[in-house]
């Protein structure tokens, strides 16, 4: 097989430049775009966010997402003209950034897109590969916009032996690692994912792995008790109002892929719809108790994971903060429970390192699309358990 070297030594400066990052989660919430100033060597980054949007998907749009994604039967037809209304979407939510930073697209260097995932398996069974399948033409992106676009990044690990997630470690492992503290950052997205750094980190040395459920399953149980006027407990207010169902938390975790070695990633597959009918519909008990037993499953099921396969794994001392970020950073309970978890470890939000938490993805998508251009890899094969890394993405230009 050919192997490709970098075509850029990473230590070296280049030039700063203006990028965007595209983002959008399994949470089905719309597309995050981040707009940044890239400065610095390759291997240690400076980043400033200039300006930060979410741009919520239009109702129709995001209950199809919501079908497809949730693993209900659509027609090619339907993918495709998925595909490019997701893109006209992302190429939307490039100009509304833009226009907030008051920058011209054509002036960014590049944008990079993750697209909206509407497939993933990441865990394969035997003899298969794992699949993933991320859409939002980057075609309409380029050509609204007038700047080249690097997207797709995931199938590239794939090809290489890895699950294609989690890729957001590079960027971790670039902005958060340090000699002597030990970093343990954890997105609360649709899924929680951790990425861990150990003190004096070499690429290397770093893993991480998707945990369960971040905001899934509660924003499904709020979405059917509230018939959709809401989307999400804001502030975690409603759990914290509820009792646990200690019989029901316990059935939870027994589910499989909480116990899975790492690596491992999770999706609407694992955490969406069946799983919500297999154990949290047809209760007779008050729905705020039932979401306080979801919002405990997320609580638990990250800190079971932390102790399981990150405190054991590194021995004790090794970890000395926990950089959160993600949508769930803003559901006050929820941090509440972690903290009251994990006494030990400082619970910080990632806007402490300069990475706001909502923007905190799409800057890494930001960044791993500059990794492109130069010819550095994104993924980390300690991580997604590809043979080696590789260069991630695909380059549309216009
Ligand atoms: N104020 C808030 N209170 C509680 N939860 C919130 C709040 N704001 C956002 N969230 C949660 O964050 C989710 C979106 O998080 P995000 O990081 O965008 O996830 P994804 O990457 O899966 O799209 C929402 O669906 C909601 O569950
Ligand atoms: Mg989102």
């Amino acid at each position: 097989m050919p192997r490709r070297r970098p075509v850029t030594d990473d230590s070296t400066d280049v030039p700063s430049r203006l990028a965007v990052g595209l983002m959008a989660g399994t949470s089905l919430d719309g597309v995050d775009a981040a707009l940044v100033r890239l400065s610095g060597s390759l291997d240690r980054p400076k980043v400033r966010l200039r300006a930060f949007i979410t741009v919520p998907y239009a109702r129709g749009l995001r209950e199809t997402l919501m079908r497809i994604a949730g693993g209900e039967p659509a027609t090619l037809g339907e993918l495709s003209d998925l595909n490019s209304r997701v893109g006209e979407a992302f190429a939307e939510a490039v100009l509304a950034v833009c226009r907030r930073a008051r920058v011209e697209p054509g002036r960014l260097a590049v944008i990079g897109s993750h697209g909206q995932t509407v497939y993933h398996q990441g865990s394969a069974s035997k003899g298969k590969r794992p699949s993933t399948l991320q859409i939002g033409e980057a075609a309409l992106i380029a050509y609204e916009t007038g700047a080249q676009v690097v997207a797709d990044f995931r199938p590239a690990d794939i090809a290489a032996g890895g699950e294609g997630a989690p890729l957001v470690p590079m960027v971790d492992y670039l902005f958060l690692r340090d000699d002597r503290q030990g970093t343990v950052a954890l997105n609360i997205g649709g899924i929680a994912n951790v990425t861990v750094i150990p003190p004096g980190a070499r690429p290397q040395d770093v893993f991480g792995f998707d945990t369960g459920p971040g905001n899934m399953v509660m924003d499904a149980l709020v979405q059917r008790f509230t018939r959709g006027r809401k989307h999400y407990d804001a502030g975690g207010r409603i759990a914290a109002r509820g009792k646990m169902i200690s019989g029901l938390l316990e059935e939870c975790m027994n589910f499989a892929f909480f116990r899975r070695q790492p690596p491992k990633s999770a999706g609407r597959e694992q955490f969406g719809d069946e799983f919500l009918r297999c154990y949290f519909l047809g209760k007779s008990q008050h729905p705020d108790d039932l979401l306080r037993t979801a919002s405990e499953l997320t609580t638990r099921s990250i800190v079971e994971a932390l102790d399981l396969f990150v405190f054991s794994r590194l021995g004790p001392g090794r970890i000395h903060r926990l950089v959160v970020s993600g949508g769930g950073a803003h559901n006050k309970f929820l941090l509440r429970r972690l903290k009251e978890l994990l006494p030990r470890l400082p619970v910080q939000l990632s806007d402490h390192y300069g990475l706001p938490v909502d923007a905190k993805e799409a800057i890494a998508f930001a960044v791993l699309a500059d990794r492109t251009l130069q010819g550095l890899p994104g993924n980390l094969p300690s991580v997604t358990g590809a043979r080696r890394s590789v260069v991630l993405g695909k380059l549309v230009r216009v």
